[in-house]
């Protein structure tokens, strides 16, 4: 990234020499993303992250598609960077029909098929959640949603999520048969502020963001030239590595889990025990907030983090837990801890004593230790 902040500064948009020498490396930064998507290049459109991504697949597909449909399905787990863009269209007239998960986190290709109307024209469920790390069925619900519009001769979009499967999970639009998909690059190591959205060829676009022909007109702004060859260096070596990340983090997230299992009672794993990325584990401790305990890691100099946003006053419940049906005070007491490959076994029993200690403190410091 460095050459780009500062000698080779050009505007990618730019016909002077310097500008095409930023073009190329645009061009170049767009063929290695769309290789590890198994995309065209042209299919690639660079954003500023996850949040944008989400915005612009809902928005832009659901306007693009007004005049045949206004009925958009997502579901009750996904980031708000889908939820509240859902609830932005909702305001702007389009109905969205929120599809709630099982217990163990995962939405069912038969729940969604069950929301579709004949209005339906995008239809949004994420490859992992951020929360639960929880993998959704992305490819099954696809051929559902595919296969219903194909007989009603109709068009649907589907767009995935993929802001936290990026690393751990393949991308490969066309085994997931999404139209769109979202990409936000600092969660697969590379800088903050950028990620992509693929865009199937043809899919129904009206482009929220415009202004100049940046994009092929889909996303308006001058190219974010280090952070677009950034994520695309960091897109690659992500992908590289994905399976000997994921066999590691696999060892350390079972160690995590045995570990805080055995050793604290009323230990609850939120989501399915296996169907979830290597890196999450998400547990909600009977009897412990959560905000006590994130700062007590903190202090033992683990960062962790709860599933729900927390903020200086209070710990707001997560909206995930709630969906999966539990009641508001677990869903306000969880804590996610998600090692990489770069953790070792030692820090992770590190971990797992610092919880028990913490949980065990917390709960004799407010007398609430479960009585026999
Ligand atoms: C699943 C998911 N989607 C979207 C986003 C938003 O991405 P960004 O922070 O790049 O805007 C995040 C960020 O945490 C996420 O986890």
């Amino acid at each position: 990234m460095q050459p780009f902040f500062a000698e080779r500064f050009g505007n990618a948009s730019s016909i002077y020499s310097l500008g095409q020498d930023a073009r190329q490396a645009v061009d170049q930064a767009r063929q290695r993303c769309a290789a590890v998507l198994n995309a065209r290049p042209s299919e690639i459109v660079f954003t500023s992250g996850g949040t944008e991504s989400d915005n612009a697949a809902l928005m832009g597909a659901a306007i693009a598609l007004r005049e045949r449909g206004n009925h958009i399905v997502t579901t009750r787990i996904e980031h708000h960077a889908v939820l509240n863009a859902a609830e932005l269209l909702e305001k702007l007239g389009f109905d969205v029909t929120y599809v709630s998960p099982g217990r163990d986190g995962v939405v069912s290709p038969e729940a969604i098929e069950a929301a579709l109307t004949p209005a339906t024209s995008v239809v949004s469920v994420m490859l992992a959640n951020n929360e639960t790390g929880v993998i959704q069925p992305i490819a099954a619900i696809t051929e559902r949603v595919k296969r219903i519009a194909t007989e009603q001769r109709r068009t649907i979009v589907m767009h995935t999520d993929a802001v936290q499967a990026a690393g751990y999970l393949s991308l490969d639009v066309d085994a997931l048969g999404v139209d769109l998909l979202s990409l936000s690059a600092h969660k697969f190591n590379g800088p903050k502020g950028v990620g992509l959205l693929y865009m199937r060829r043809n899919t129904p676009f009206a482009p929220t963001q415009v202004g100049g022909a940046q994009e092929r007109d889909r996303r308006a702004g001058t190219e974010n030239t280090p952070g677009i060859v950034g994520m695309s260096v960091a897109l690659e070596a992500a992908d590289a590595s994905r399976e000997a990340s994921a066999a590691k983090c696999l060892v350390l997230r079972d160690r995590l889990v045995a570990g805080i299992t055995e050793r604290i009672e009323d230990a609850h794993l939120n989501g399915h025990p296996t169907r979830r990325l290597p890196n999450n584990v998400n547990f909600t401790f009977a009897r412990v907030e959560a905000e006590p305990l994130l700062m007590g890691l903190d202090l033992a100099g683990v960062a962790a983090s709860s599933g729900s946003a927390c903020t200086a006053a209070s710990l707001e419940p997560s909206h995930v837990l709630i969906a999966m049906g539990n009641p508001v005070d677990q869903a306000r007491s969880s804590l996610r801890l998600t090692p990489g490959p770069e953790n070792t076994e030692e820090e992770v029993d590190y971990v797992v004593d610092t919880v028990a200690e913490l949980v065990l403190r917390l709960r004799a410091m407010t007398g609430r230790s479960r009585r026999r």
